[in-house]
């Protein structure tokens, strides 16, 4: 019997924000920076966040392949480059809809609070768009991903081979999609008016 399936009340979360850079909606015709993000990452993190080994055409595909109707990329900026990512699915036209989160960040941009931070902001897009169960997969090994989601209470369970993370979400309400509001409000903000160099 695995723990019981958290219910994520979002907006009572607190929402962080990284000191450098900031958080937006990546659009389609953005795709080539997070393509770009994603060939950064090198084969070990590869393999972490997408629990198996993808080569440089492989990432190139998964990009091209996005369903941006069903999916919403946040990405992290400096500098104009996209540092990290969540990419956020979800099995648009069902009656119940459950989603998927991936999420890297680069390297030198880590144990800054930066996953944090994007797994936050995805928690509340997901529930935003009626997605009632969001499940988090990762290998259990690793350590890093699984202190990330215990920031927002998520436990994990281990079971052939995966670590697997579920998270009951509420219907949205006005307190989320006013916190997705704002938080995308920030990030255009701070890209505007040179608070972050995006
Ligand atoms: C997992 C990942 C997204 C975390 O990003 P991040 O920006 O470093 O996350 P945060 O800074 O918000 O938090 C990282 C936490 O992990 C901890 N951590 C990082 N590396 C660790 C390690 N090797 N061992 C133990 N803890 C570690 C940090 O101390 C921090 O926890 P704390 O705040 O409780 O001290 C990033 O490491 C990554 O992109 N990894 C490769 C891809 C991946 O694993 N994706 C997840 C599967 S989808």
């Amino acid at each position: 019997m695995g723990h019981p399936t958290p219910t994520v009340t979002d907006p009572a979360v607190p929402r962080a924000f990284p000191a450098e850079g900031s958080i937006r909606r990546l659009w389609p015709v953005e795709r080539a920076l997070f393509a770009a993000h994603l060939l950064r990452l090198d084969a070990e993190d590869r393999l972490l966040r997408f629990q198996g080994y993808l080569n440089d055409e492989a990432v190139s595909a998964y990009v091209d392949s996005l369903d941006w109707f069903g999916g919403v990329v946040i990405a992290y900026f400096v500098d104009g480059e996209v540092r990290a990512a969540a990419h956020l699915s979800w099995n648009r036209g069902q009656l119940v809809r459950t989603g998927e989160i991936g999420l890297s960040v680069e390297a030198e941009f880590r144990r800054r609070g930066v996953g944090t931070a994007l797994l936050r902001r995805a928690m509340t897009i997901v529930r935003n768009r009626f997605v009632s169960d969001v499940e988090l997969l990762c290998m259990p090994e690793n350590t890093a991903m699984r202190r990330v989601a215990a920031h927002l209470g998520l436990k994990w369970k281990v079971a052939s081979g995966q670590a697997e993370s579920a998270a009951h979400l509420h219907w949205p309400d006005q307190l989320s999609l006013f916190d997705e509001m704002m938080a995308e409000t920030e990030g255009l903000m701070r890209s505007s008016f040179g608070l972050a160099k995006t």
